[in-house]
C-alpha cells in the first residue's frame, strides 16, 4: 500500500505508513490481554498524545536519570556519534517522541554542514506533527537536513523499509533508537528479533544497516526505584492514562482510574522492571466483544495488569542480544556514572558499503518524498 502524505504543503512531511489504515487492533488486543492467565494492557495505550506530554514532563523529574544520562552521552559525545553517520545517508529515528535529543543530533550536522536525510517514526500523529513543526522551525535554514515524518509503528516501519526501492540511493541507514526503547520490549530474544527484522529490512532496501541505541545499563537497583517511583504523581498519571486512552479505543468507559493503583515489580534475576495497575477491590471490566465471546473480565482485588516493562539489561546481555541479531557492537559511550550507554551497532551479516549507489545532484531526500508523493 503507497504511503499517503497527512499534511498540507506548508506543514512537514509526514508520510502516514500504517498498513492498517483503520489503526491497529488494539480493542482485540485489550480483550486479549485482559482474559490472559497474567493480564495485561498493550503498552501502546501509553503513547496516544496525552501520553506523549505525561512522559515529557515525567522524563524530566531530576531523579529520572535515564533521561538526563542520555543527555549527557550526547553532549558531551555528540559529535563523535555524528561522525558514525555516513554523509549523504539517511538516519531514521525509531520512536523520535518529544525530539529532545533529536535537536542536538541534528545541531551537530548543521555544524559540520554534513548533509543528511532525518526520517522520524512514531505512533501519535499529533505528537509527531508538533515534533516536526519543531524541527523544520530549527533547522529550515540549514541545506544540509532534510525532515521527514512517518506515522506508523515499527512493524509499519519494517514493512515501508523492505519496499522501499529508491532508498538505495541513500547508501546507507543508521537506526536510532533512543530512551532505552530497546529494553521496552518483552525479552531478550523479542530484541534480537527486533534488529535482525530492521536489519533484514535493510538487506532488502540494499543500505547498509547500523543501529545507534541507547540503552539503560543501571544495575544498581535503588537508583532505578527512586528515578521510577510509581507514587510520584508524573509517573502515575502518565501509567494511568493507559485507562483513558482503552477507554477511548473500547468507545466507552471500561475503566475508572480510582479502581486501580500503579505499581512496579524489578525482577533482580531478568534485570526487567515491571509496571502495573493493581485492582483496588474486584473491579469488573466490561468487554463488548461478540468476537471473543467475553462480555466482562473481573480482575480481582490485588490482581495486577501489566502495562510496560523496562529492561535495566548489563551490556554483556546486550552483546548477546546484538551478537544473536548480527550485529556487533561497534562503539560505546558512556555517561559519567556509567549507568547510560549509547552503543554503535553494525551489521556483520550484510556485505553492503556504506557509498551511495547513486550519486546525488540535490538532497536525495526531496528526491524521495517527490518519488513518494507521485505514487500517491
Ligand atoms: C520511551 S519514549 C522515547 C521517546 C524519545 N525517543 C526519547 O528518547 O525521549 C518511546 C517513544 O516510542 C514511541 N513508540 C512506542 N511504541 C512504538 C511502536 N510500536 N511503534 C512506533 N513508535 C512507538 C512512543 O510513541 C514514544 O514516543
Amino acid at each position: 500500500m503507497s504511503p499517503t502524505v497527512l499534511d498540507l504543503e506548508d506543514q512537514p512531511q509526514i508520510f502516514d505508513i500504517r498498513q492498517n489504515y483503520d489503526g491497529l487492533d488494539l480493542k482485540g488486543e485489550i480483550v486479549r490481554g485482559l482474559g490472559s492467565q497474567l493480564p495485561t494492557l498493550p503498552s501502546l495505550l501509553l503513547w496516544d498524545d496525552q501520553g506523549q506530554d505525561l512522559f515529557d514532563r515525567f522524563s524530566q523529574t531530576p531523579t529520572y536519570y535515564p533521561f538526563h544520562g542520555e543527555i549527557e552521552v550526547l553532549s558531551r559525545y555528540g559529535s563523535d556519534i555524528g561522525a558514525s553517520v555516513p554523509a549523504e545517508g539517511a538516519l531514521l529515528e525509531l520512536g523520535c517522541g518529544a525530539v529532545r535529543k533529536t535537536k542536538s543530533i541534528l545541531s551537530g550536522f548543521r555544524q559540520q554542514q554534513k548533509p543528511v536525510n532525518y526520517f522520524a517514526l512514531d505512533v501519535s500523529h499529533q505528537g509527531l506533527t508538533t515534533s516536526l513543526v519543531e524541527l523544520r522551525k530549527l533547522f529550515k535554514d540549514s541545506p544540509f537536513i532534510t525532515i521527514t515524518g512517518l506515522l506508523g509503528t515499527y512493524d509499519d516501519c519494517v514493512a515501508w523499509l523492505t519496499g522501499l526501492k529508491t532508498m538505495r540511493a541513500l547508501g546507507s541507514m543508521t537506526i536510532l533508537w533512543l530512551g532505552n526503547s530497546i529494553a521496552n520490549l518483552d525479552s531478550h530474544d523479542q530484541a534480537s528479533a527486533f534488529l535482525a527484522r530492521f536489519g533484514t529490512a535493510c538487506q532488502h532496501a540494499r543500505l547498509a544497516c547500523r543501529f545507534l541505541v541507547s540503552t539503560d545499563i543501571c544495575q544498581r537497583d535503588e537508583k532505578v526505584l527512586e528515578a521510577y517511583n510509581v507514587g510520584r504523581p508524573e509517573y502515575r498519571d502518565f501509567l494511568l492514562n493507559a485507562l483513558d486512552a482503552a477507554n477511548l479505543e473500547l468507545g466507552y468507559e471500561a475503566f475508572s482510574a480510582d479502581d486501580w493503583t500503579p505499581a512496579s515489580w524489578l525482577d533482580e534475576r531478568e534485570r526487567n522492571l515491571h509496571f502495573y495497575l493493581t485492582a483496588k477491590y474486584d473491579v469488573l471490566v466490561p468487554l463488548t466483544s461478540v468476537a471473543e465471546g467475553t462480555d466482562a473480565v473481573t480482575i480481582h482485588k490485588g490482581q495486577r495488569v501489566r502495562v510496560v516493562t523496562s529492561g535495566k539489561w548489563s551490556e554483556e546481555v546486550m552483546g548477546q542480544i546484538c551478537g544473536k541479531a548480527g550485529f556487533h557492537i561497534q562503539q560505546r559511550w558512556k555517561d559519567d556514572s556509567g549507568d547510560y550507554c549509547i552503543f554503535l551497532l553494525k551489521n556483520v551479516t550484510a556485505n553492503i558499503s556504506d557509498r551511495r549507489v547513486v550519486q546525488p545532484t540535490a538532497g536525495v531526500g526531496e528526491k524521495i518524498l517527490e518519488l513518494k508523493k507521485r505514487k500517491i
